[in-house]
């Protein structure tokens, strides 16, 4: 559930009417709901009541400071993928005692500024990456806490671009295999085992895949015990999926009741990493229409928001609602491709779509908090849209729109001759 509804005919985030937030901050530009934001996290929070459990936010699906700041004033901790995320939690005053560090190509110098800052716990992915986290460690005079990021080969049955849990994927270490490499690091000096960790994809629209994960993961934990290896906690990664269409995700209650049917699981802490299933409904990204192109064949919708500021369509093949901030409208409805002004065939937003549109009418591209800002790109030579965070009646700029200025002030002529 989120925030934007229509009253009267016009499309709100929250109490502020997203004509008025056009008209003063411009277009394309991604507005963002706190309500939303919040009720997201404290769904998850509260969903695992008594049983101890720290969600971990996947900073990947929405980095701005301004959000990362809020979910750290609830209590949230977050999963990192680099150092440029991890500065941005600690800028944000998230807590690092909170903090997972997940990704298969930690560099050396990545290692050594979160054992610098005492992060919670690296997700290790590697062989490789163990001793050289031991190695960091000890140079450092530090221990490590890690877990194994497991590779348990279950089917999460979503895009291939997005199923990490497989055994062809990169991801992790192969469950089978993973036994003597926890034996590796438990008889380490500068290693502390405290977990193991998985995660097997995005967008899950069903709970089968991580109770089948979760099977495993405890099954392993049980062989690691008979070992002289005590699990404490058990991270089950992000992946959680979101309505985009007419998928029927669980919701995070009921995901928890079925995790809960498994009653090990309460010998161990839970971790958790969602990011799309608390950032994606947060956002919409608000884009004007430039020009209607009527053809035999099609009818275009040309918009100033590009696959540069959201990606998910043409990357993908995602399907994000498209809706109009004024529903009332005076104009035909006809089938349109809603498309960007980027000099790609792939450049579109949305295809088939029944609008009734008129030039310079306000479309709202739903679903845009997670994976919308984040993987934004200059193409084109376009500085990427504002974003804007609405407050009940309030509304504040969290990222002021780039200048092109800004685009080549890193770029350095040759001097002449
Ligand atoms: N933890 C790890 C280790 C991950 O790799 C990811 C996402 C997450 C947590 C968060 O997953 P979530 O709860 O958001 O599903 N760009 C794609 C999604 C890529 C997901 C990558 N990993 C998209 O726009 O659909």
């Amino acid at each position: 559930m989120d925030f934007f509804n229509y009253k009267n005919g016009q499309l709100f985030a929250e109490d502020v009417a997203l004509d008025d937030i056009a008209k003063q901050y411009g277009t394309p530009c991604y507005v963002y709901s706190r309500a939303t934001l919040e009720r997201h996290y404290h769904a998850f929070n509260d969903a695992f009541g008594e049983q101890p459990h720290l969600i971990c936010y996947s900073v990947k699906a929405n980095s701005n400071i301004a959000i990362l700041n809020l979910l750290a004033r609830l209590g949230s901790g977050f999963d990192i993928v680099s150092v440029g995320e991890l500065e941005r939690v600690l800028k944000a005053g998230g807590d690092p005692k909170k903090i997972v560090f997940s990704g298969v190509g930690k560099r050396a110098d990545e290692m050594q500024r979160a054992l610098e800052v005492g992060i919670r716990c690296f997700n290790v992915e590697s062989e490789g990456e163990l001793v050289r986290l031991n190695d960091v460690a000890a140079s450092m005079d530090k221990i490590a806490s890690i877990s194994i990021r497991v590779n348990p080969d279950v089917d999460a049955k979503t895009h291939p671009y997005i199923s990490t849990g497989l055994k062809e994927n990169k991801f992790g270490i192969d469950i089978s295999l993973v036994e003597a490499v926890y034996l590796r690091a438990a008889a380490m000096e500068n290693i502390n085992v405290t977990g193991i960790d998985c995660h097997i994809g995005s967008q899950l629209t069903d709970v089968t895949p991580f109770m089948d994960a979760l099977e495993r993961l405890l099954d392993l934990a049980d062989r690691l015990k008979a070992q002289g290896i005590d699990i404490k906690h058990l991270d089950l990664g992000g992946g959680l999926g979101v309505r985009y269409k007419d998928e029927t995700p669980p919701l995070p209650s009921e995901y928890t009741e079925k995790l809960f049917t498994n009653e090990k699981l309460k010998e161990y802490e839970i971790v958790i990493e969602p990011g799309r299933a608390i950032a994606a409904n947060t956002a919409v990204l608000l884009t004007k229409v430039e020009y209607l192109k009527h053809g035999e064949e099609k009818n275009f919708a040309i918009v100033d928001a590009a696959m540069n500021d959201l990606i998910r369509p043409s990357l993908y093949q995602a399907w994000q609602a498209i809706i109009p901030v004024n529903e009332d409208s005076s104009a035909e409805t006809r089938t349109y491709d809603i498309v960007g002004p980027i000099c790609e065939t792939g450049d579109f937003l949305g295809k088939d779509r029944d609008l009734a549109l008129e030039q310079e009418d306000l479309l709202a591209i739903r679903s845009a908090g997670a994976y919308g800002f984040t993987m934004a790109s200059n193409y084109n030579t376009r500085p990427r849209a504002a974003e804007v965070l609405v407050d009940g009646e309030q509304s504040t700029v969290i990222r002021k729109r780039e200048t092109i200025e800004s685009l080549f002030e890193n770029e350095i002529m040759l001097p002449k001759e």
